[in-house]
């Protein structure tokens, strides 16, 4: 079967296997690309895409912050990211926004030019593993980036080293996934999702400032506060993640992942009576069913 996948790569529709770099890339030989993840999901007016303004954003945020500058106007991006969805026929996925320096560069650290773009469209079936049950979970010896080294609010691929480093000790402990404290001690994130724990009724998660500033965090915030629980962000200790009433992780696969061990500790519901809730709640904001939250579902025509 022929492959008709296509990626849409400065400007024009590309055949998939075509959307390569040079190894001398900037982006491929120092780590600078730049990039988003969001998901799309299927409607009755066809595919919609989850909070893709919020994403739009942190690109460009991104960009900002790394002192690098992009080709393409919001406007642009997001006709392209549509005209990508409709040519790959995907109704459910994932949306890749790549933005590098595909310029070849040997020693020069800072090139004078803009970002290469490139926009996938990826199908749900890739393999996430089975995230239908509660994960396990433990703290990693790696702290995440210090944000006085890089700027943590942006997201690029290079940062991922240190992801890979806590998830490979999160595997090699036998757990699901590894959660990094910050360097002075507190719960930052896992490698590619941000942490929450409940404590007698109160819904608790880390500051922005030494994370990446994630969707999904923000949007399990926001429908806490619609639908009542009371949430806060506050500096978190290992030590109360060990006595916490419910734990999940959260990123845009999936929005809450409740932790049924943590550590050495089973915990005794998983997910517990206000993941539950925020679960519930937010397949139904996805299903476009619930008219709170409407237009964070983006038509992609
Ligand atoms: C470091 C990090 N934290 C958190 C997240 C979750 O972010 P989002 O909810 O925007 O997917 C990600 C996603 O890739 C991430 O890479």
């Amino acid at each position: 079967m022929s492959d008709e996948r296509k990626v849409w790569f400065n400007g024009e529709l590309i055949p998939w296997e075509k959307a390569t770099v040079h190894i001398f890339s900037h982006a491929f030989s120092r780590g600078s690309a730049l990039f988003e993840v969001f998901a799309v999901f299927p409607s009755p007016g066809g595919p919609v895409a989850f909070r893709s303004d919020l994403h739009m954003r942190r690109l460009w945020n991104s960009a900002k912050f790394l002192g690098m500058e992009l080709a393409q106007t919001r406007e642009e991006l997001e006709k392209a990211v549509a005209k990508t969805v409709q040519a790959n026929r995907l109704n459910q996925g994932y949306v890749k926004i790549v933005a590098f320096w595909g310029i070849e560069s040997f020693a020069n650290l800072v090139p004078d030019v803009k970002l290469d773009m490139s926009i996938f469209a990826v199908p749900a079936t890739v393999d996430y593993g089975d995230v239908s049950k509660p994960i396990s979970a433990c703290i990693v010896k790696w702290r995440k980036i210090h944000p006085e080294s890089m700027p943590v609010e942006a997201k690029a691929a290079g940062y991922y080293i240190n992801a890979m480093l806590a998830r490979r000790e999160a595997y090699q402990r036998g757990f699901n996934q590894g959660i990094m404290l910050d360097t002075q001690g507190f719960v930052a994130e896992g490698s590619v999702e941000a942490v929450f724990m409940v404590k007698d009724g109160v819904l608790m998660t880390p500051p922005l400032g030494r994370i990446l500033p994630s969707v999904s965090r923000q949007s399990v915030l926001d429908v806490a506060r619609v639908i009542g629980i009371p949430a806060v962000e506050k500096a978190i200790k290992a030590e109360d993640l060990m006595t916490a009433d419910e734990l999940f992780t959260s990123c845009t696969v999936v929005r809450v992942l409740p932790i049924g061990r943590f550590e050495n500790r089973t915990m005794e519901k998983a997910p517990g009576p206000i993941s539950r809730q925020l679960i519930k709640v937010t397949d139904d904001i996805i299903a476009g069913r619930d008219e709170r939250f409407k237009e964070w579902l983006k038509p992609l025509l």
